[in-house]
């Protein structure tokens, strides 16, 4: 089967290799699309280290056509959505029979785009900061996949004021269209929210960003850390001042969730490809590259200026 390759080189170059086979507790998939999303990124600049050669993607819509012990073989044919360790980028990957999801209902380029970012939005709203109807949030990269779906879920969740933060006005002028009261360049963050506080900040950021965000938590606040796109530096926070002020950081990692708790991702999972399948959120895929192109692809989404998510054709 085709593949793209991550090399020894640190480059993704197609190739052949064997398909593989399920083994216990695992569907293969044949894959019609791969989702992009900032993992890519970080496998490419060595924060996740990888064996070599690696086939990497983590996201994947296709069609099960085989299942491994334990598994039901009345899975096979079933159209599905798929959140797995590394394989997406090719014909054929295995999934956990638990982190396949039947995507009837969503369109299979849709059902791609869905991957980690919307169980996170979901996750990060509902089971992490746990918004209340009528609180306030801010939300950083708000023009990207887990942004745009996380705005969304916290106006489902009842949000009475969602505030964004964007590279650029270009990204504000994308993003308005998921349900933002205020969009911020991120040049002018925090200065121009004055004296702003909000119930709830999801920080993907990192560095001073995090310290600004805290800053800017109102009394019994909720900091929701995520990421690291600008930095991995160590940020220091006392929690002697937390408790004073009555404010929370809690932490995210989608990842670890799916390795110690995977029913846990899954319950959420479901319940946002319910959401998505009947139209309360929305899934905006913008770019659509061919399997010879994720080099160049994995580099605008390190860039910058992305917005909503980018996939990969693999059929
Ligand atoms: N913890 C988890 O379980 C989990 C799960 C999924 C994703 N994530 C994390 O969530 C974040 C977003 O992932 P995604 O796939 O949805 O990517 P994305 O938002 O589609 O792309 C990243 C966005 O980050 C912004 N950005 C780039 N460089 C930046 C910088 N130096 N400072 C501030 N913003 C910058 C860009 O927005 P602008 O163009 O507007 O600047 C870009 O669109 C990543 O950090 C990813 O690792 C975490």
């Amino acid at each position: 089967m085709k593949a793209v390759v991550f090399d020894a080189d640190d480059r993704f170059t197609l190739a052949d290799i064997d398909e593989p086979a399920p083994a216990g507790g695992q569907v293969a998939i044949r894959v019609d699309y791969a989702g992009i999303q900032y993992g890519d990124v970080l496998v490419r600049n060595g924060h996740f280290p990888v064996p070599r050669p690696f086939v990497p993607g983590f996201e994947a819509s296709g069609h099960v056509i085989a299942v491994g012990e334990g598994v039901d073989a009345g899975r096979i044919g079933q159209r599905v959505t798929a959140l797995t360790s590394a394989g997406a980028y090719a014909q054929v990957v295995v999934a956990p029979d638990l982190l396949t999801f039947d995507s009837a209902g969503v369109d299979p380029r849709t059902a791609a785009g869905f991957g980690w970012v919307t169980p996170t939005a979901y996750d990060l709203i509902n089971t992490v900061s746990r918004v209340r109807p009528g609180e306030s949030v801010l939300i950083h990269a708000a023009a990207g996949g887990v942004g745009t779906l996380a705005a969304q879920f916290a106006k489902a969740a009842g949000a009475a004021r969602i505030v964004g933060v964007v590279g650029d006005t270009a990204q504000a002028e994308y993003a308005t269209q998921f349900g933002y009261d205020l969009l911020v360049p991120r040049e002018d963050f925090p200065g121009t929210l004055a004296d702003e506080q909000f119930d709830v900040v999801l920080d993907p950021i990192g560095g001073p960003t995090r310290l600004a965000s805290l800053e800017r938590l109102a009394p019994h606040g909720r900091l929701a850390i995520y990421g690291n796109i600008a930095t991995f530096e160590p940020v220091e926070i006392n929690t002697n001042d937390l408790l004073m002020n009555g404010k929370s950081a809690l932490t995210y990692n989608s990842n670890l969730l799916s390795q110690t708790h995977p029913e846990r991702l899954a319950d959420s999972a479901t319940t946002a490809l319910r959401l998505l399948a009947d139209h309360t959120v929305r899934v905006d895929v913008t770019a659509e590259y061919e399997m010879s192109d994720l080099d160049a692809a994995i580099q605008r989404l390190a860039e910058g200026g992305t917005h909503g998510k980018s996939i990969v054709r693999i059929a």
